[in-house]
């Protein structure tokens, strides 16, 4: 039986139970759903609405049925609907007839959006110590070997040198963006819809500003209607794990270039790459390909889920079930992914002897020529100029730079140790520039920061 057959004549179809059972997705939030049961408990017994000696069956029922689908011995019927209904039936099958005063004074309404805010509180901080492993790495590599230097790219097009620890801090930065935003997004989730019922409160003595403590919210629901409503926190969520697998599909995609024959400048550890079904010799960088492709799935979780709550009338509407499946599958799907690609940049080798050969094309040097003729008065634009034509004049000519940089008057012999392999990006020496005299700092400060998010998220 359903909970609500006593309202309809006949029994559910089976179509209907099929097409509106969430279920067989949203068993995974049992346990937020028993913790707010408990606390809902406590509330009806503090508000004299049960007795102890009831509230007490209740609790020991609900801790039995945790414990039952926690060991699988649980088994589901037809007309289960969804895992609150399991809870409340089981509940009522172990405890009799009080059993039905478990659901008193609360809705599903107010009761799946306190559960899935608990869950969500937690899954958001364990993924976001997932990104910070990550972001562990990108430093530890960092670390390594702060000299190593490649090319700078813009436009894909070779920029200008800058050091390795600086571009993968680079990445590493955006990670420690990506948390906080988890921890913002789990800061603003946390308040307490339960009390708010099916959309107007109730005529009941509850206090849901005890139950709200009771869960460890910050604080409990301002306006009853919103309270039930409100999907915000999931899309919210989606959007933050979408941004983080953006990240990661950067990441991914530059692991991708890399690691080619074209590039040389990464080798891939065999335990991280994968073989090709017919060519033997192949080595492929299907992690990295992967994460660039999950982003996808990301953001469309993100989309649909914006389109099913675009244009919803206020309050409840079953509409809103559609929120579980994508915030599900994006969090499995990104905390693999973000343990794929730790494990990626942890064992793979930076070859710095490509990167540095790549980067040390003579040409890189054009705007320390430019900046030396400036420090000696020349405006910039003069100088820019200058340079350009010697450049352009290299190589339609085919004469090399140093021959040309040499016997410029503005130039000379003494612009020459500009041109040295490594000497571009020593010069770089602005704070959070590329050189190796301020990577230091900015490694600092990228270890405090991360630090102290850690200590955030297991606050
Ligand atoms: N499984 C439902 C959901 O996720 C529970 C709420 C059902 N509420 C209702 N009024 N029919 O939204």
């Amino acid at each position: 039986m359903t909970l609500w057959q006593a309202r309809m004549g006949d029994s559910p179809n089976a179509a209907l139970l099929a097409f509106t059972q969430s279920l067989s997705f949203d068993h995974r939030i049992y346990k937020d759903d028993i913790q707010a049961s408990i606390a809902h408990v406590s509330g009806l017994e503090r508000s004299k609405i049960i007795s102890p000696q009831e509230a007490e069956t209740l609790i020991a029922g609900l801790k039995r049925v945790s414990q039952e689908i926690e060991e699988g011995k649980i088994v589901f019927i037809d007309t289960d609907e969804d895992i609150h209904t399991v809870i409340e039936r089981r509940v009522k099958e172990i405890c009799g007839d009080v059993g039905g005063k478990l659901h008193t004074g609360r809705s599903r309404n107010d009761q799946v959006s306190t559960a899935l805010r608990l869950y969500l509180r937690r899954e958001l901080k364990k993924v976001g110590t997932e990104v910070i492993s990550l972001a562990r790495v990108l430093l530890k590599r960092s670390e390594e070997d702060p000299t190593i230097y490649l090319p700078g790219y813009t436009h894909l097009q070779r920029a200008q040198p800058v050091l390795l620890a600086h571009h993968l801090l680079a990445h590493g930065w955006a990670l420690l963006r990506d948390v906080d935003r988890l921890i913002d997004a789990v800061d603003r989730l946390n308040i307490s819809p339960l009390g708010a019922g099916a959309l107007a409160g109730s005529s009941l003595p509850l206090d849901p500003d005890k139950t709200a403590e009771d869960l460890g919210f910050k604080k409990r629901f301002d306006n009853s209607i919103d309270a039930v409503s409100d999907r915000d926190f999931v899309a919210e969520s989606l959007f933050v794990i979408s941004m983080i697998g953006i990240h990661l599909s950067r990441i991914g995609e530059e692991v991708a270039m890399w690691s080619s024959a074209e590039f040389g400048f990464m080798t891939l550890d065999d335990a991280f790459s994968t073989g090709s079904s017919m060519l033997p010799q192949k080595k492929n960088p299907d992690i990295a390909e992967l994460a660039r492709g999950k982003a996808g799935r990301l953001i469309g979780n993100l989309t649909g889920f914006l389109a099913t709550l675009k244009g919803l009338p206020l309050s409840y509407n079953r509409d809103l079930q559609e929120d579980k499946e994508p915030i599900f599958d994006a969090i499995d799907q990104i905390s693999l992914a973000l343990l794929a690609i730790a494990g990626l940049m942890e064992s793979a080798t930076f070859n710095s002897g490509a990167m540095s050969t790549a980067a040390d094309a003579v040409s890189s040097a054009a705007i320390d020529l430019a900046e030396w003729l400036v420090m000696k008065g020349m405006p910039f634009r003069e100088a820019y100029t200058t340079v350009g034509m010697l450049v352009r004049d290299s190589t339609e000519r085919h004469v090399p730079l140093e021959e040309l940089v040499a016997s410029h008057p503005d130039l000379g012999d003494e612009a020459l140790e500009l041109l040295l392999p490594g000497s571009a990006v020593k010069r770089r020496t602005t704070p959070g520039g590329a050189g190796p005299k301020v990577i230091e700092e900015q490694i600092n400060a990228y270890r405090d920061c991360l630090i102290n998010y850690s200590k955030t998220l297991n606050s």
